[in-house]
């Protein structure tokens, strides 16, 4: 099985390039399927969960060119198959954004229920409750969803939580449907804006992405685009840790400072230096990390998605911490992981709290989800001694290049089978 090793490393001094987001490229690529025409994608990074979206969508019907290093071609003439089946959805829950799209194309979809995964039961009601308001029928057979609609009716839609993919669920299905639709309390995280801004690029009619209240007025038929997707917001913050936790100093280029503010303004409590321009922040430690404690909160609140990152930085801080989770309900598995690196966490429900140490030992861990196993790897590079991390492949899911990029600033890490 391929792991990880991670050796206690200098401070990490240098330039790392940011990739295209995760979060925005998979629903991006499922809009791919509102039109007939080609759609090309720019900064498509070589991902894990890129390659099982694609995967599904050629299921589908889709015609996916892979052109140079970072950019995609994907054309669905015609939609040769409605169903998203439980093996591939059960690998990537984002795959449970075709339902949206499919419905948009032709009316109906079925699609398998996702399940839950590491971090949480993630239901779907919220996704199926604004279906249902736009008139659309939802069954359940055998771990099945089956949606089918004579007509998508514009209508107002209330989310009960700002949950992101219901909110980009919503706004694919009702671009082409007949009338308004406006989605209230939805997400308002960059991702989302990324996918209105893709859909309003093929013709949609996409209004207050960003915002808490979305307007949606319905068009007959959306056309290709070209488009490139917006930086990886998590990817930075985790670089951006990286410069703190091991004393160095690294510029985190391709990156949308406007998207990473809760990390920054985090990252300075902690005491680190942060200069912002424009298409790029450069982080500096000053030698210390104060404590300071998180919630994490729908954006623009702090990200759930960074909070395994901050765990292992505050592990490290002078003083205690408090860390509280308020989006998962089991986000906290990376703790067992660094409390068998000697870490100070104790856990109360949602609540962590982390007195800082010292220094942390090296040993055998293994990842618990992409955001976990990449924290495993920032603690490798301070930890005394060796770090083993298994389980990468939840790491390979979300970060192209993380061996490659650290080793280039200094960082003493390699594959090993
Ligand atoms: C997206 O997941 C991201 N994934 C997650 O990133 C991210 O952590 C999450 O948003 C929150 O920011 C992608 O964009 C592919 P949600 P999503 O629906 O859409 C509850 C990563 O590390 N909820 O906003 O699944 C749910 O249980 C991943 O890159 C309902 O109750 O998140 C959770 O508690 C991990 N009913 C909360 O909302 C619903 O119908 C947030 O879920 C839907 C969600």
């Amino acid at each position: 099985m391929e792991t990880i090793i991670v050796k206690k490393s200098g401070a990490l001094n240098g330039h790392l390039k940011v990739n295209g987001s995760k979060n925005s490229i998979l629903p991006i690529l499922a809009a791919s399927l509102l039109t007939r025409e080609k759609c090309t994608l720019h900064e498509i990074p070589d991902l894990e969960d890129v390659h099982v979206m694609c995967d599904l969508l050629s299921n589908l019907g889709a015609k996916i060119n892979k052109t140079n290093n970072n950019s995609l071609e994907i054309q669905v003439e015609n939609i040769i198959n409605y169903e998203a089946p439980y093996d591939l959805i059960s690998k990537l829950r984002a795959s449970f954004l075709v339902m949206g799209p499919l419905l948009s194309r032709i009316n109906k979809a079925k699609v398998s229920m996702p399940g839950g995964c590491a971090i949480g039961t993630r239901p779907i009601d919220l996704h199926l409750k604004g279906f249902k308001n736009l008139n659309v029928d939802i069954n359940f057979n055998r771990g099945y969803i089956q949606a089918q609609t004579e007509d998508i009716i514009g209508n107002n839609v209330y989310l009960d939580f700002p949950s992101v993919g219901a909110t980009e669920n919503l706004m694919m299905v009702a671009c082409t449907a007949k009338g308004k639709t406006i989605i209230e309390n939805c997400a308002e995280e960059p991702e989302i804006i990324d996918l209105a801004n893709f859909i309003n690029s093929m013709g949609g009619k996409i209004e207050g992405a960003g915002t808490k209240t979305i307007t949606i007025v319905g068009v007959d038929e959306l056309h290709g685009t070209e488009y490139t997707v917006i930086p990886d917001r998590i990817e930075a913050g985790t670089y951006m840790v990286a410069a703190v936790l091991t004393g160095g100093e690294l510029y985190i280029d391709n990156v949308i400072p406007a998207h990473v503010q809760p990390v920054i303004a985090k990252l300075r409590e902690v005491g680190a230096e942060v200069v912002e321009s424009r298409n790029s922040v450069m982080v500096r430690s000053k030698g210390m990390i104060n404590s300071t404690d998180i919630k994490t909160l729908p954006y623009p609140g702090f990200p759930t998605d960074m909070q395994a990152q901050f765990m292992l930085l505050l592990s490290l801080a002078n003083g205690t911490s408090v860390i509280n989770e308020t989006i998962f309900e089991n986000r906290f598995m990376h703790a067992n992981e660094l409390l068998r690196m000697g870490a100070n966490i104790k856990i109360e429900g949602n609540t962590a709290i982390v007195n800082g140490l010292n220094s942390l030992t090296g040993t055998k861990v293994k990842a618990t989800d992409l955001r976990a196993g990449a924290a495993l790897i920032l603690a490798g590079l301070v930890a005394d001694g060796e770090t083993e991390i298994s389980e990468i492949h939840h790491i390979k899911r979300g970060y192209a290049d993380i061996v490659e990029k650290l080793q280039a600033v200094g960082a003493n890490i390699a594959y090993s089978m």
